[in-house]
């Protein structure tokens, strides 16, 4: 072994992870915080603890939360997710890892069901949390679930179900599931795929549940890119109808190209419309390969069996996000994260935050100065009444000139405003992955 390796980009700047686990209370603020918004603003991130980590993916999780209410910040909070991954010290990689389905590294979303809040990875089991981001343990659904927990499960706002699917390397390779409104696993149905392909996101509708199998699929025997491009594997869209089979699978060719993130889908007449960040490939030389995403529109005829597929914008983008009132229903506006005009392609480093008006077709933005950058912004509606565009976008900027993290609202029907309040949080916050808000009125007690 020799120590001569540069550290790689994920372990630099503010990529790099933090060491303590903090409490702060009664923040400062910049601004005045709606005084609508009481609950948890929470988001996940890779934060290897040992200090290295062999890919941007693969540290252990650790949650930032900020608790919201009366106007106030009330307190800070970061914890790592004790996982079995975590407490054994274990490498992503470590075939025990790969196996024990509690290995979850734990540090990819963050989001709350049936009155629980869970820590999710998309290879392993989920890890309940308290309120107060201690690690609660894992959950199995009484010992129902046996295949992984995506990171990117859906919540439908009209019934209360949480769709999700579990993939893996080795068969069964891809499974779909749903929880009802009290958590309970309801429905699992394995559904049939060529291989085990890297299925990080998928989208249901009001009626549908869909799938994308495409071409990222396992080497685990390559250490250089135990998951990368394959040119032969070809990519198909799969279409269920909720709580279907695979029998009721409708695959439809699509031309090959990577998703990490869709935006949303809908029903429109016949036609499925999904709208998703698609880039040409993914990880075709290494797991360092990334390519940018530009917003595309799938629309799948299921009269006709028509594909069409259309680019709807020139900006890359990731974390795209929609109201959550509209998962699965037709949505008018999109948030996410782009890389300042000129900057290099984008990963977690943006500089500004986007906003989509898919009706008028307009794209406008949120800077918050050259030399900062956010990440992932989730929408909160000012009221249960208010419309799709009518609250708050929040999330953290980090602030490369004074290596500082500021939670940020934005008021999200005003593109290019100042922020309504600046939270300033008393560390900076790594660049990291997927967040939500967590209502007070979702949780119990
Ligand atoms: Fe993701």
């Amino acid at each position: 072994m020799t120590d001569l390796a540069p550290t790689p980009w994920f372990l630099k700047g503010n990529y790099a992870p933090v060491d303590d686990e903090l409490t702060a209370f009664d923040l400062p603020v910049t601004g005045a915080i709606p005084s609508s918004l009481g609950g948890l603003y929470l988001r996940n991130g890779s934060n290897p603890k040992s200090g290295a980590a062999g890919h941007w993916f693969f540290g252990d999780g650790m949650v930032h939360g900020v608790r919201l209410a009366g106007g106030k910040a009330e307190w800070y909070r970061n914890r790592y997710v004790r996982t079995t991954k975590f407490e054994k010290g274990l490498d992503a990689m470590d075939p025990e890892t790969i196996f024990d389905p509690t290995a979850s590294a734990a540090n990819t979303h963050v989001l709350a069901h049936a009155g629980r809040i869970w820590a999710l990875e998309e290879g392993h089991l989920p890890y309940e949390l308290t309120p107060e981001l201690d690690t609660k343990g894992v959950d199995d659904f009484g010992g129902k679930l046996t295949t992984a927990f995506t990171a990117h499960p859906k919540l439908c706002p009209e019934t209360g179900e949480l769709h999700f699917f579990g993939y893996s390397a080795v068969a069964p390779f891809l499974t779909y599931h749903v929880l009802d409104a009290s958590g309970v696993l309801v429905h699992s149905a394995e559904i049939t795929v060529p291989k085990g392909t890297m299925m990080h996101d998928f989208m249901i509708t009001r009626d549908h549940a869909i799938f994308m199998d495409l071409p990222v699929v396992f080497d685990l025997d390559n250490p250089v890119a135990p998951i990368r491009w394959d040119d032969d594997y070809g990519a198909r869209i799969g279409i269920l109808p909720r709580m279907g089979t695979d029998a009721d699978v409708r695959w439809f060719e699509v031309e090959p190209c990577y998703v990490f993130h869709p935006l949303n889908a809908y029903v429109s007449g016949d036609t499925v419309v999904c709208d998703v960040g698609r880039s040409e490939s993914m990880w075709r030389d290494s797991m360092d390969d990334f390519k940018p995403s530009y917003l595309h529109r799938w629309t799948f005829d299921l009269a006709t069996g028509a594909v069409g597929e259309a680019q709807l914008d020139e900006v890359s983008h990731g974390f795209p996000r929609v109201d959550d009132r509209v998962v699965g229903l037709q949505h008018r506006y999109g948030w996410g994260a782009a890389p300042r005009a000129g900057s290099p392609t984008l990963l977690g480093n943006a500089g500004v935050v986007v906003k989509w008006d898919l009706q008028t077709g307009q794209q406008s933005t949120y800077d918050f100065g050259p030399t900062a950058h956010p990440g992932e912004f989730v929408f909160v509606q000012d009221s249960d009444a208010a419309g799709e565009d009518e609250g708050w976008a929040m999330g953290f900027v980090y602030e490369e000139s004074t290596d500082t993290t500021d939670l940020v609202i934005l008021d999200a029907s005003a593109p290019g405003s100042e922020p309504v309040a600046r939270v300033h949080i008393p560390q900076r916050v790594p660049f990291g992955f997927h967040g939500s808000w967590v209502d007070d009125s979702v949780l119990p007690g």
